[in-house]
């Protein structure tokens, strides 16, 4: 499978980062095409709202999107990664999220596969219940085929991260694809 990995922290060596690589990891080993897209350091406008694309022909916006969606229609699968920041997704993933509109047709027909990786400082049991929610929604919405959710509670820093679960989890995730 084609895999591209979304990710949309402003840290490059962060959490949300580091559950991501460890996903990597077990999905190269058992052969799957990576690629990635850095939506934390891309040049990603968010979206106008003028409809010009009539939710299926093109942006008028020139920007990192353009690479961005051809990369998302040439994959089998997407893994959107995250840090929580208030109990959502990253403003960035959520301006690649946005700009799916142009190509929103598209999208539903590809019935791509999809994974979200996230990763808090928190630890309560309601840390992750909205960033989740709202994922399923969009995959119910967007005819995604979820293939999992590593969902990094107490994951606030790289140190705290590598002491959890999670890094495991993420590969095994990755090897089990
Ligand atoms: C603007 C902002 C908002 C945040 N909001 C939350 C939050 O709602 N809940 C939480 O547990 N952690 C929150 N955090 C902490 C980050 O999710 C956490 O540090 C995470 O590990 C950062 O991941 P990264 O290193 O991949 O960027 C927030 C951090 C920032 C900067």
């Amino acid at each position: 499978m084609n895999i591209l990995i979304i990710k949309s922290s402003p840290h490059k060596k962060g959490s949300s980062n580091l559950l991501a690589e460890n996903f990597i990891r077990g999905a190269e080993e058992k052969g799957h095409q990576v690629s990635i897209f850095d939506a934390g350091h891309a040049k990603l406008h968010p979206c106008l709202g003028c409809d010009a694309c009539h939710m299926n022909g093109l942006c008028i916006q020139k920007d990192d999107m353009t690479e961005l969606r051809s990369q998302i229609l040439d994959s089998d699968m997407a893994v959107f990664v995250t840090p929580i920041y208030y109990f959502g997704m990253s403003a960035q993933l959520k301006t690649v999220i946005d700009r799916f509109y142009s190509f929103n047709s598209e999208l539903m027909e590809k019935a791509l596969k999809t994974m979200l990786i996230a990763a808090a400082w928190d630890s309560n049991d309601w840390t992750m219940k909205d960033i989740s929610a709202h994922y399923e929604t969009l995959c119910r919405y967007l005819n995604f085929k979820d293939q999992g959710q590593i969902l990094g509670i107490g994951c606030g820093n790289v140190s705290m991260t590598k002491s959890t679960e999670f890094p495991e989890q993420a590969y095994r995730l990755g090897k089990t694809i």
